[in-house]
C-alpha cells in the first residue's frame, strides 16, 4: 500500500511539495541507503582522481623531487630528535609515497599503509580502514597522516585526533 500523503508536518516550512508520513524505520532505511550511495560516489571519485593525478603519466601532478626533498627534511628531523623509527603507520597513505622515503632513510623500519579507497587497497595492497575510527593492535614509532584531514567532513574531523592518541 502506498504511504499516506498528508498536507504538511507540524512546524515544517511549507515548501509546496507533498509530505509523506513515514515511520522511523523507513527513514532509517532511506538514510542508510543514501549513505551507501554517497560512499559509492566518493569511492568512484577517488578512483578517477587517482587515475588522473597519479597513475596517468600525461595528467599526473605528483612532483617526485618535491616528495624526495620533503622526505629528506622530515627524516633528518627525526634523526635529530633521536626518534627510533622501527615501525611506521601511514594512514590515508594514497599511493604510498612515504613508503619509498622511509625505506631510503630508515631501511630497517617496517611500513604499514592504511587507506579508505577500495581502489587503492586493491591496487597497492593496503589495509582498508578509515582514519576516523582506525584502531591498531600494536603501537607505532611514527604515524604519518599527510593530506588526509582535508578530506574529512567537519563532524569526523574531531575524531582522528582521539584515534592517533591511542
Ligand atoms: C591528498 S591524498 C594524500 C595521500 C598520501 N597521504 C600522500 O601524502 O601522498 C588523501 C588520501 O586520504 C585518503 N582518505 C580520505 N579519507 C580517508 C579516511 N577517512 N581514512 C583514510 N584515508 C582517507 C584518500 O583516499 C587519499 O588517498
Amino acid at each position: 500500500m502506498p504511504p499516506a500523503q498528508i498536507d504538511g508536518a507540524a512546524g515544517a516550512p511549507d515548501t509546496g511539495l507533498p509530505v509523506f508520513e513515514t515511520t522511523a524505520e523507513e527513514r532509517g532505511l532511506v538514510q542508510r541507503q543514501l549513505g551507501r550511495c554517497i560512499l559509492r560516489l566518493q569511492q568512484y571519485e577517488m578512483q578517477s582522481n587517482y587515475r588522473r593525478y597519479y597513475f596517468d603519466k600525461k595528467t599526473a601532478v605528483a612532483d617526485a623531487r618535491h616528495i624526495e626533498r620533503m622526505g629528506a627534511f622530515v627524516c633528518a628531523y627525526l634523526r635529530y630528535v633521536q626518534l627510533p623509527v622501527r615501525c611506521v603507520l601511514d594512514i590515508g597513505c594514497g599511493v604510498g609515497q612515504w613508503q619509498a622515503i622511509i625505506a631510503k632513510h630508515f631501511p630497517q623500519a617496517s611500513y604499514q599503509g592504511v587507506e579508505f579507497s577500495e581502489y587503492l587497497c586493491e591496487r597497492c595492497g593496503w589495509e582498508r580502514a578509515s582514519v576516523v575510527d582506525y584502531r591498531s593492535k600494536k603501537p607505532f614509532d611514527l604515524v604519518i597522516c599527510q593530506g588526509v584531514l582535508a578530506c574529512l567532513s567537519p563532524m569526523d574531523l574531531n575524531r582522528p585526533c582521539a584515534t592517533s592518541a591511542h
